[in-house]
């Protein structure tokens, strides 16, 4: 049986998730916000997990989106989903910052969840489809549907690092992974670097030929690696900033803030490659050694809930949690605590609001693929004020060269770029903005959605 989709995306999330019997609010994460409004202007399906466990709903249409669900057991959410994608890939493929669990049982999961998420895909294919499969999650599932539907064109795009082969040399199932890939026609990364670990590691552990970017394969084929940085809806966004209602809000939230000199910003999910941790520290410190005072500067800090029954993310909130009461605790006043912390998950307006009120972006992970939360920051800010401070270890460092760039694990050097960034005067200020703006507004999403598209179709 053949499907009707002529354009298929395949990721482990669907772009929305269940809150109640009725409701549904957008995913978390990055995936979502780059890949929804590239299906939004095209027809096709998308197909991946609602987020709930034990749940078989039938295809539905959802803003725009024809949307397809992909069901996961319980026992699936532990051991694929929280298991062998959130506790082995995800910190193995940021530079091990967190010990990866290496079992069986967790690899034996993840087989069969992405093999079940080949079927699905093939099964809704039109004959000759695009079918463009997402993420970590899902890196099998490339030569599990070649071998269903030779006929259909197939895209994978890696949204996270991928390692170097030091590190990638650790997983017992290195070679079942890198075949799995090589289903694909085309397999897009965030950097150039990444594409050439895997080029690099298909070489050297399957012995295969490669002309510079080119895996040619014993049947034939030929796969190309490539990197693609993705990015955000920059029109959406610089439109919505414009918004009467929306600059009413930033100044609203000042004023809640107690219009302090200063507002430091943070917009992460509540993960531990986000380098919070160091970034909190840092800040803590320029209110222990009197450099900055209670009501001169708030850091808002929002953490997304995210992954929250697998254990190094438990202990981070604890950690998060605890850092924040103590930082409060002892450098605030009464009506002026140094930092605003909420563990929870705002709209898109709220969200920009947030970036036009605050002077000074936190982007500070100690490994991050690409990090949108920065292009989204220098999309919102048309008035050329703001600073971003951005971590050397995020792709969009490779990018967004005019930055206040900073190596997050240097405590001391993060003090004095915060500072920096505080101080700049607003010539500075806006000779970096005008830079990034312009990066951002000429490398958009849709130019990210076309240039891969374009090439795994000719
Ligand atoms: P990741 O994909 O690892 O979460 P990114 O920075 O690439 O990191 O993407 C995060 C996305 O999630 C951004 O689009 C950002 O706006 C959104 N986001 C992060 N925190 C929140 C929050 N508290 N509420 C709503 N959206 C959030
Ligand atoms: C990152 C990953 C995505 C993932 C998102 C949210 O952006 O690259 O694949 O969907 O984080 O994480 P979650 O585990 O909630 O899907």
């Amino acid at each position: 049986m053949r499907g009707t989709s002529s354009f298929l995306i395949v990721a482990n999330r669907l772009p929305v998730d269940r809150v109640g019997e009725k409701q549904w609010r957008r995913s978390p994460g990055g995936l979502v916000t780059a890949i929804a409004p590239v299906m939004q202007r095209r027809d096709g399906a998308w197909l991946g997990w609602t987020g709930a466990a034990g749940e078989e709903l039938k295809p539905f249409d959802h803003d725009g989106m024809h949307l397809i669900p992909v069901p996961l057991s319980s026992m699936e959410v532990e051991f694929y989903y929280e298991g062998f994608s959130n506790a082995t890939l995800w910190p193995l493929y940021h530079d091990v910052v967190a010990p990866p669990i290496y079992s069986r049982v967790l690899w034996d999961a993840y087989r069969a969840v992405n093999d079940r998420f080949a079927r699905a895909a093939a099964d809704a294919a039109a004959p000759g489809a695009v079918v463009w499969v997402q993420d970590y999650q899902l890196q099998l599932v490339p030569s599990m549907l070649r071998k269903l539907r030779p006929d259909v064109k197939i895209g994978f795009f890696l949204h996270i690092p991928f390692p170097p082969g030091e590190l990638f040399m650790q997983l017992p199932w290195r070679v079942e992974l890198l075949e799995g890939l090589l289903g694909a026609d085309l397999v897009g990364f965030q950097r150039p670097g990444g594409a050439s670990n895997f080029v690099r590691l298909c070489r050297k552990m399957l012995g295969v030929s490669t002309v510079k970017n080119d895996i040619q394969l014993d049947n034939g084929r030929t796969v190309r690696a490539e990197a693609y940085p993705i990015s955000v809806d920059f029109g959406e966004l610089d439109q919505l900033v414009r918004e009467s209602h929306v600059m009413a809000r930033a100044k609203e939230i000042r004023a809640e803030l107690g219009d302090p000199e200063h507002v430091l910003l943070g917009v992460d999910r509540l993960d531990y490659t986000k380098g919070i941790r160091a970034r909190l520290k840092a800040y803590g410190e320029l209110f222990a050694e009197g450099r900055l005072k209670p009501g001169e500067a708030v850091f808002v800090q929002v953490a997304t809930p995210t992954r929250e029954r697998v254990e190094e993310y438990i202990r981070l909130r604890n950690d998060i949690e605890l850092q924040v009461g103590r930082i409060n605790g002892e450098y605030g006043e009464i009506g002026r605590a140094p930092i605003t912390y909420m563990h929870q998950s705002f709209g898109r307006e709220e969200l920009a609001a947030l970036y036009c009120a605050a002077d000074v972006m936190m982007v500070t992970p100690l490994r991050d693929g690409m990090n949108l939360v920065a292009k989204e920051y220098v999309a919102c800010r048309h008035d050329l004020r703001g600073a971003l401070v951005l971590s050397e270890f995020a792709g969009a460092a490779d990018e967004l060269k005019q930055a206040y760039l900073v190596n997050p694990y240097d405590v001391d050097g993060m003090k004095r770029t915060m500072m920096a960034a505080m101080q700049a005067p607003p010539h500075e200020l806006g000779r970096r903005m005008r830079s990034l703006r312009r990066r951002v507004a000429t490398h958009d999403v849709d130019r990210w959605a076309n240039e891969f598209l374009t090439a795994l179709e000719s």
